[in-house]
């Protein structure tokens, strides 16, 4: 059975994959400007959502749609708290804190695990993919903005089972095909793709109360210059038509 879900996914999302690119923190990103505290933030909060889906993810492994898009060598906790050591040190556990959208975050995800296990899928879609897709640009800029020491601090999207773009490329298409392979009705699909649409709104929500900041590092006028005008979607163009920005991200 094919439910074209990872087009669904796909489509039903792009809107908001706009949004996302079009946050003030990924506006400046893209320019190449990555101030190391709300990086670290950022790390930190990611690492607190992904521990929660990660262990709902596991939790679920025999779920008959959950086990279905649950891949261990996407697992990124483990790699998130070596990059939690790169940038607080040893003791980093006790200088985390969750933002409060952070916090909405994680609780989202062990909500509709304890009520509806196979929205999991919406929430591992929008991290992994993401990772796998314009991560693999981000960390090419994070790399030099911050003039990291090598096999340091970008652990997030570093996947040691996947060590080329061929091997991701391929991987993304495995993903797709077990996104579509899954056994989920017309009702389950649409919901998955609301719950993806919201799990992009949580991650906007992140970096928004991130914005502050950014523009206490940089200042409010270059802050302007940069966040003021928006970016054409990569999502909203054709897939494989991605070459117009980031080449590397495909
Ligand atoms: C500046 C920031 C971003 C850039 C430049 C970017 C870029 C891209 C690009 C080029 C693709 C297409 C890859 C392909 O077709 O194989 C993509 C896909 C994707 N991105 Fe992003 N992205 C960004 C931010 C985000 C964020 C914040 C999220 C979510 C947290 C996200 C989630 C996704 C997902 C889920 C896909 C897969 C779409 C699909 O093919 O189904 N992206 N991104």
């Amino acid at each position: 059975m094919s439910t074209d879900l990872a087009s669904k996914l796909r489509e039903g999302t792009k809107h908001s994959h706009t949004m996302a690119e079009n946050t003030a923190f990924m506006k400046c990103f893209l320019k190449g400007i990555v101030e190391r505290e709300p990086f670290r933030k950022l790390i930190a909060n990611l690492y607190l959502v992904y521990s929660a889906l990660e262990e709902q993810l596991q939790r679920y492994c025999t779920h008959p749609v959950v086990s279905l898009i649950y891949f261990p060598i996407l697992n990124r906790k483990a790699n998130l708290e070596k990059d939690l050591v790169f940038y607080y040190g040893e003791n980093w556990r006790e200088q985390i804190s969750a933002l409060e959208a952070g916090k909405v975050y994680v609780e989202r995800i062990n909500e509709v695990a304890n009520t509806e296990p196979g929205l999991l899928v919406a929430h591992a879609y929008v991290r992994y993919m993401g990772d796998l897709s314009g991560g693999q640009s981000l960390k090419k800029i994070i790399r030099s903005a911050l003039d990291l020491p090598a096999n340091e601090g970008t652990g997030l999207h570093e996947f040691e089972q996947l060590p080329s773009v061929e091997a991701i490329r391929a991987f993304k298409g495995q993903y797709r095909d077990a996104l579509n392979a899954l056994p989920v009705d017309d009702a389950l699909a649409e919901k998955i793709i609301a719950e993806a649409n919201y799990a992009f709104a949580l991650n906007r929500d992140v970096v928004h109360e991130l914005e502050a900041d950014v523009k206490a590092a940089i200042g409010d006028h270059v802050f302007d210059l940069i966040t003021r005008q928006d970016l054409p979607g990569s999502t909203e163009r054709s897939p494989g038509n991605n070459a117009i920005r980031l080449v590397a991200a495909e």
